[in-house]
């Protein structure tokens, strides 16, 4: 069943269906201020953490209620309905809606009963609170009097867990005052507060453009004995003008509007963790409620759409060019901006960055915003340790220089992590990479970096620690040792077991350096050493003929082997081998074309195969799933991308399209029911044949999969592969494309690329034509590139 569609101009996922499969839900603001916001409008808001400075309530996993709910009432029927379907849930054969989740905003448009509601919600650009703008109009030729409830459920507390669980505290700590034209919350009020009498734990949240016809701050009071589609206060069609004082806050307010026939009416709520008197100076910017609200929506879409323009492609698959100009572009920016700090899923108990997935975030953005990127890099340098390691867990308030690591206590206490992760620097060689190359700032691998703990050096000097710890760290056949875990979490190989993943990372990370040092011949001549050794040893004690082994267990045993009975067949090593040039041509048709056989399902290729049951090893983490399920057999999302990637550099451009199809979010736009969560963003995983669900996908929004994919996309299958020196265009694309075009800003520089594949290829172009000259397909070197460039490439 189809419940949207792809507004491609406004930028838009419009969901004309609101009884979705589940709570389809947009990100608003930044972790600054945070606010999550559904279909329905569930969801919740915070303020730098969404288990530590949780505001609005939010029960996770059950009706996706409360949230940020406006009810409209006909105080000449009493009849009344809401903003977005839910919470009322006026029957849609009368009830007519729009949901527009945008980029950074939504916007709910509804039509009940002759009257036209628009909510919009967003945080303003910079800001630290919430605005959800209602617009009324009368389509009817009557007068009406339509009143307007404003819901927000305030927390008891920062800590959401004690606001759910601690109630013999939490109630008492709260109360409510109305002033005017908001309801403030207290919270721990005499607690130290600030000489002015404030505490900076306070809420407010009020109404501007129209004036309070009744309020109350007291839950109890607003629902009454019902629940969310029926509240008392709105069945009464006024509250009781009453605050909360040892019970649960909230803030609700009540304005009214008498609209002429044709009339319009608007109002603006407005939410966030302020005192009284920077509340008051927010409210009085809302004074001229249109004004503001239009010029801070024409700012946010202003940034916004501009972040997404150095890359608009128009190819024959409109929902390829959805996920590729917006959808998984907006993603990549999320997961780039708010790491995995809060979602429907989880809400922000991990107080900081994960190494590998951060800097493996800023992929995800590097052809759209290289200079945001870059600064994101250097920070996530200065989570390097002295010896080269990256911290596993970067604090939020990480101090470079001055930092604790996983050698001390003090470190283990804090963060939980006790060891490292034998990938997570080795994701700094593609990162770096993919900077330079994109804005050919060379002079960026001599910026001077403090390490995390002690010790500054330039980018290059972290970049050879971060291939001394990994040699230093080796296995016993010569390969890098495990650790605690590689790129997967469930593998745990300690230092006597080896990764042929982390292998190939190491060996990518070889070849990268040897272009980065150039004018050092005797260090390039030990990476190219140690770079032959380690192929070599791949060679030899890794390939099987049609597969690369997944690694060894610190037994020595064999992951990964096809005569294993469970997990024999794996897909990381398999695209991986490729993704770093080790594999030659012959081996990467071999492998590739087995993990084709024994791993792709009709959504995606599953991770490893057949899952774990009984033959499973201490290390394997994974056999605690299901069979079918993440880690353990499942379609993982992320390495969907490696594999889209691998394809396209074989030139294999019908598989690697069709590796991106299967799962794409926007692919299930048409049976959403299968997929479950949003159509429009990757999800971590989705089950696979093993599962009785299989094709239903997991953990929305904050993952990995955004970049790895995005990756796939832009230098795999549309084959834009700057390099230090200019760009490749390679396009690998389904052979049954007559061609499609790309506008990309490249170094400040227009390129109007036109790909002609009338001679119906899927990969490895004919020729390239660069303003008029041609010449051989390879990197286009950025001399030869004007302001604006007429590109043509010939499949
Ligand atoms: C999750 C983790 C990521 C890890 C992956 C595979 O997505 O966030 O760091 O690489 O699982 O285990």
């Amino acid at each position: 069943m189809q419940y949207g569609y792809f507004d491609e101009k406004a930028r838009e996922y419009v969901i004309t269906n609101p009884d979705t499969p589940a709570p389809w839900a947009n990100y608003l603001g930044s972790p600054d201020y945070g606010a999550i916001i559904t279909v329905n409008a569930g969801g919740y808001s915070f303020v730098k953490s969404g288990a530590a400075g949780r505001i609005l309530r939010y029960t996770f996993n059950q009706f996706d209620e409360p949230g940020r709910y406006i009810y409209l009432r006909d105080e000449e029927t009493g009849d009344f309905w809401s903003a977005s379907w839910k919470p009322v849930k006026k029957p849609l054969e009368q009830y007519r809606t729009e949901c527009h989740h945008g980029t950074s905003y939504t916007e709910f448009v509804s039509e009940y009963n002759g009257i036209r509601s628009k909510a919009l919600y967003y945080v303003p650009m910079g800001a630290t609170h919430e605005v959800w703008r209602i617009t009324l109009e009368n389509l009817t030729d009557k007068p009406r009097k339509i009143s307007v409830f404003g819901y927000a459920e305030l927390t008891t507390e920062s800590f959401y867990t004690q606001d759910l669980v601690n109630m013999q505290y939490t109630q008492f700590i709260t109360r409510t005052e109305f002033h005017d034209d908001f309801i403030l919350e207290q919270i721990n009020e005499f607690n130290y507060p600030r000489p002015d009498g404030t505490t900076g734990r306070e809420r407010f949240f009020g109404v501007a453009g129209a004036p309070v016809v009744s309020y109350t701050g007291r839950r109890e009071q607003f629902l009454g004995r019902n629940r969310f589609d029926a509240p008392q206060a709105v069945l009464d069609g006024k509250c009781d003008n009453s605050v909360n004082y040892n019970g649960n806050p909230c803030g609700a307010l009540q304005v009214s509007f008498e609209l002429k026939a044709g009339g319009k009416g608007t109002a603006a709520f407005l939410l966030g963790q302020k005192d009284v008197f920077e509340a008051r100076k927010i409210m009085d910017r809302y004074v001229k409620t249109e004004e503001t609200v239009n010029s801070e929506l024409a700012e946010l879409i202003r940034y916004w759409h501009g972040e997404l323009e150095n890359l608009k492609i128009s190819t024959p698959d409109p929902a390829f060019n959805a996920m590729v100009n917006t959808w998984n572009a907006f993603q990549c920016f999320t997961t780039f901006v708010w790491s995995r700090a809060a979602s429907l899923i989880y809400c922000g108990e991990r107080n900081g960055y994960g190494y590998r997935d951060t800097v493996q975030d800023i992929q995800g953005i590097m052809h759209l915003d290289p200079e945001l990127a870059r600064k994101q890099l250097t920070f996530m340098l200065s989570a390097q340790v002295h010896h080269g390691a990256g911290l596993p867990l970067v604090k939020y308030s990480h101090n470079a220089g001055h930092e604790d690591t996983p050698e001390q206590e003090s470190y283990v206490k804090e963060t939980g992590h006790p060891s490292y992760r034998a990938d997570d620097a080795l994701w700094l060689f593609p990162t770096v990479y993919k900077y330079v190359a994109e804005t050919g700032n060379t002079a960026y691998l001599d910026e001077e970096i403090p390490f995390a703990d002690k010790d500054v050096g330039t980018v290059r000097e972290h970049l050879k620690r971060a291939i001394n710890f990994s040699m230093t760290h080796l296995g016993p056949h010569g390969m890098p040792a495990g650790l605690h875990a590689d790129w997967n979490d469930c593998l745990v190989l300690g230092d006597q077991g080896e990764s042929t993943f982390v292998a190939f990372q190491l060996y990518y990370a070889l070849e990268i350096m040897k272009e980065f040092c150039e004018n050092e011949p005797e260090y390039v001549r030990y990476l190219d050493e140690t770079a032959k050794n380690l192929l070599k040893i791949l060679n030899e004690k890794c390939f099987e003929g049609d597969r690369f082994i997944r690694g060894f267990r610190d037994t020595g045993d064999i992951i990964g082997s096809k005569k294993d009975k469970e997990a024999a067949m794996w897909l990381n090593p398999q695209s991986w081998a490729v993704i770093s040039r080790a594999a030659t041509p012959e081996q990467a048709e071999a492998i590739l074309e087995t993990a084709n056989a024994q791993l792709n399902t009709p959504y995606g290729l599953e991770l490893m195969q057949p899952s774990y049951r009984y033959e499973y090893f201490e290390g394997a983490r994974m056999r605690l799933f299901n069979p079918g399920t993440k880690e353990n057999g499942g379609i993982f999302c992320q390495p969907q991308g490696w594999a889209i990637l691998a394809e396209a550099l074989c030139g294999h451009g019908n598989r690697a399209f069709d590796y991106f199809r299967e799962s794409s979010p926007a692919s299930f736009n048409d049976d959403a029911d299968r997929r479950v969560i949003e159509p429009y963003v990757h999800g971590q995983f989705i089950e696979g044949h093993e599962s009785p669900f299989a094709g239903r996908s997991h953990v929305h929004w904050l993952t990995g999969t955004a970049s790895t994919v995005m990756v796939g996309c832009v230098e795999g299958i549309l084959g834009l592969r700057p390099t230090p020196k200019g760009i490749e265009i390679s396009p690998a694309i389904p052979e049954d494309w007559d061609g499609f075009t790309m506008e990309k800003v490249f170094r400040g520089k227009k390129l109007h690329i036109t790909v002609d594949n009338l001679a119906h290829k899927e990969g490895k172009p004919e020729k390239v034509i660069v303003n008029g000259r041609e010449r051989v397909p390879g990197v286009i070197p950025e001399s030869e590139l004007k302001d604006d460039n007429v590109i043509t490439v010939v499949m």
